[in-house]
């Protein structure tokens, strides 16, 4: 069989209809929604690449185990069972549940407010960082120096740079190190087990926590297995536990590879934090049995994060990603290489050089995108990482991505054709002839889900 080969390892059984439109209609849907790709109504919308975040389709074993959920407040069976499998997975004594990760994180970090003044990070992701920011902590990012080159492929872009690492820990207060698995922000690139375990060295030199925001677990473990030689007769899971063994704590939003449409979790070992987290816990989300998810919520988590795990579908899964990357490569689309976990990232600032980046060349792409083919898509550039400081400085971003994430079981190889037919004709058509935009209105915290902007 071809190595490329990459069958739908599943078969439909529940459809829901995609709305098609034309370009006259979604150009007044664009006006009306201030070229915000997040006020556009899904249904406005052919294929939605805005986020590989609660997008999953869910099995019929998951669907099936909605129907036997235990809705009691406390103690439900449930939750139960999720707690042996993220145990089983994880390896850590403490399981705490969440309705999605950013409350996991933001009630993790505040547990270690007051033992440090930094995060540092191979690159957080905006809501780890703004909340990071919020609960006043200052955000180091070391990704490793290959991550910038955009174009060169390496194995582990994803990777934190070590010797900054330690450099930063010698000097700085740290409250905690958080590798971000995959790096979501920077290309969706894998960290390898060798990082994995010289940060975990480092941090246990200089006593301070080392933490995984482990949404994308499985995926990071799939290149693992791919990249790393000592690895390659290793099944994803061993991977995984071996990846979880080595930090101290975790949060985790099950939403990505948990397989299902909300939740979250914090494992810990320490039994104090884990307290500590506990009462945040029960006075923001709920009671630590189930901390704001429903019953049958946790026993869809318990299903998919045994199925994330299933080699057929990592296989489909990152090879899916790959073929659309390739096709658009193969086009002459400027991309983040090699290809990442869970999204095609296009180099925006490459693709358009007449558009400056104070005109946010990426969230230029993105709405005429949307106008074009009707595919929504998310800017990770200057819009999303970058901010208007109290004196009006505006502050952009190092590279002005465009994400095409792929939600999980969801689009066939036909809607993988289509995505790369439109953005292959909408490059050679549309780009060389786009304006860029202003912002018109932002908020000082993640403003790219608010913002308003106008065409320049
Ligand atoms: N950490 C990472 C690396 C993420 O990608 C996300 C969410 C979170 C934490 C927060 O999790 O959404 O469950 O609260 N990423 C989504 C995305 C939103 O589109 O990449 P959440």
């Amino acid at each position: 069989m071809k190595s490329n080969f990459f069958m739908e390892p599943f078969k439909i059984k529940t459809v829901e209809p995609i709305y098609l439109t034309n370009r006259e209609y979604r150009k007044k849907v664009l006006k009306e929604s201030y070229l915000n790709l997040f006020f556009i109504k899904a249904q406005d919308v052919t294929i939605d690449l805005l986020t590989d975040s609660g997008t999953s389709a869910m099995s019929a074993k998951q669907w099936g185990a909605l129907l036997e959920g235990d809705e009691s407040y406390a103690g439900a069976k449930d939750f139960f069972e999720f707690e042996k499998t993220v145990k089983d997975l994880v390896g850590m004594e403490y399981v705490i549940p969440t309705h999605q990760g950013r409350s996991a994180e933001k009630i993790l970090l505040e547990s270690l407010k007051s033992t440090g003044e930094y995060i540092v990070s191979n690159m957080l992701f905006d809501t780890t960082r703004a909340n990071a920011e919020n609960i006043g902590f200052q955000v180091l990012d070391l990704p490793c120096k290959e991550l910038y080159e955009t174009s060169k492929s390496y194995d582990f872009k994803g990777n934190i740079d070590v010797s900054k690492l330690e450099k930063a820990l010698k000097e700085k207060s740290v409250a905690g190190v958080i590798l971000t698995i995959t790096n979501n922000s920077g290309g969706g690139q894998p960290v390898s087990l060798q990082n994995i375990k010289e940060t975990k060295k480092i941090c246990k030199k200089y006593s301070v926590p080392f933490i995984l925001d482990a949404c994308r677990f499985a995926e990071n473990s799939w290149f693992i297995k791919l990249k790393e030689i000592s690895y390659k007769d290793k099944t994803p899971k061993e991977i995984a536990r071996e990846t979880f063994q080595e930090a101290d704590m975790c949060f985790v939003s099950a939403k990505k590879d948990g397989l299902t449409n909300t939740g979250g979790f914090i494992c810990v070992r320490d039994s104090k934090i884990n307290e500590e987290c506990k009462n945040r816990l029960i006075l923001s989300e709920g009671f630590p049995t189930y901390g704001g998810l429903a019953g049958r919520d946790l026993s869809a988590i318990s299903i998919g994060l045994k199925e994330v795990l299933e080699e057929s579908y990592l296989n489909h899964r990152i090879s899916s990603v790959a073929y659309i990357h390739k096709k658009l490569s193969e086009g002459g689309v400027p991309l983040v290489h090699p290809s990442g976990g869970h999204a095609i990232y296009i180099d925006a600032q490459a693709l358009l050089p007449h558009i400056p980046v104070s005109a946010y060349p990426g969230q230029s792409f993105v709405s005429a995108l949307y106008e074009y083919a009707g595919i929504r898509t998310c800017e990770i550039g200057s819009v999303m990482l970058g901010k208007t400081l109290e004196n009006g400085e505006k502050v952009y971003a190092i590279q002005e991505l465009v994400r095409l994430a792929i939600p999980r079981r969801v689009y066939t190889q036909s809607h993988y054709d289509y995505i790369c037919e439109s953005i292959l004709s909408f490059v050679k058509t549309e780009a060389p002839k786009l304006k860029g935009v202003k912002i018109v209105k932002e908020q000082p915290f993640l403003r790219h889900f608010t913002a308003h902007f106008k065409w320049v």
